[in-house]
């Protein structure tokens, strides 16, 4: 199901374009994170202005005692610290994140540092979705990250599938929420891009 969307293992700097690393954050067997990440992946193709590496949390397995010298975590580590974005595809677990996603956060430290993040929020409830972006964004914040102001949510997400599991019945509204988020992240990479290059943040 996924494989339309198969990571790439080792991006290319390519001076132009930004490297937008979009992180999938459910793990949950039965997931609908593949039909919103295969929506999104559909909505980053459409740019010249990007290029994305999907790291899929399920595909991936972290040990939870955060060992930063864990074979898997060091593998992984290059695709999480050479993004110059990320945007986090996120299901909403009890008005939070689900548990995965938040040990991918502290498994890494300094590799998030001080760039832009956008958000695709969705859940079962009226808020679904909302809740677990603005967790994300106070998580976040410990790494001096760049939350997009607009995001992408799915609230009551089974209402966005019709009758034949398409998903979204009517993707207008979430288009234009894509592109505006995309839009100000694609602003903030390269502007941080530009001035890390000056001089290294913090310094
Ligand atoms: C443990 C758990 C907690 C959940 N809590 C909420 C919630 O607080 N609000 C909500 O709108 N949906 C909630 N849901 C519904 C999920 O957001 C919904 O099932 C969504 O499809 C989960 O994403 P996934 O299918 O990719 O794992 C919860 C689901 C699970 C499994």
């Amino acid at each position: 199901m996924f494989s339309q969307y198969q990571p790439v293992p080792q991006l290319q700097p390519v001076p132009d374009l930004l490297r937008v690393t979009v992180i999938v954050g459910s793990v949950r067997t039965g997931r609908l994170a593949p039909d919103v990440a295969g929506w999104f992946a559909e909505q980053t193709a459409r740019r010249d202005d990007l290029v994305t590496d999907v790291v899929d949390l399920a595909a991936i397995a972290l040990p939870d005692d955060l060992d930063p010298d864990d074979p898997e975590v060091a593998r992984l580590r290059p695709r999480i610290a050479e993004a110059d974005a990320y945007v986090v595809i996120v299901p909403e677990y009890n008005r939070s994140i689900p548990g995965p996603l938040k040990t991918l956060i502290d498994t890494y430290q300094p590799e998030w540092l001080a760039k832009p993040v956008g958000f695709v929020g969705y859940g079962l409830g009226m808020a679904g979705g909302v809740r677990a972006v603005e967790h994300l964004r106070q998580i976040f914040a410990e790494f001096h990250s760049v939350g997009m102001k607009d995001t992408v949510t799915f609230p009551r997400i089974l209402e966005h599938y019709d009758e034949a599991g398409r998903f979204p019945v009517e993707p207008a509204g979430a288009e234009a929420a894509a592109k505006l988020m995309l839009d100000q992240l694609t602003w903030w990479a390269r502007a941080l891009r530009d001035a890390k290059a000056r001089r290294p943040y913090g310094s």
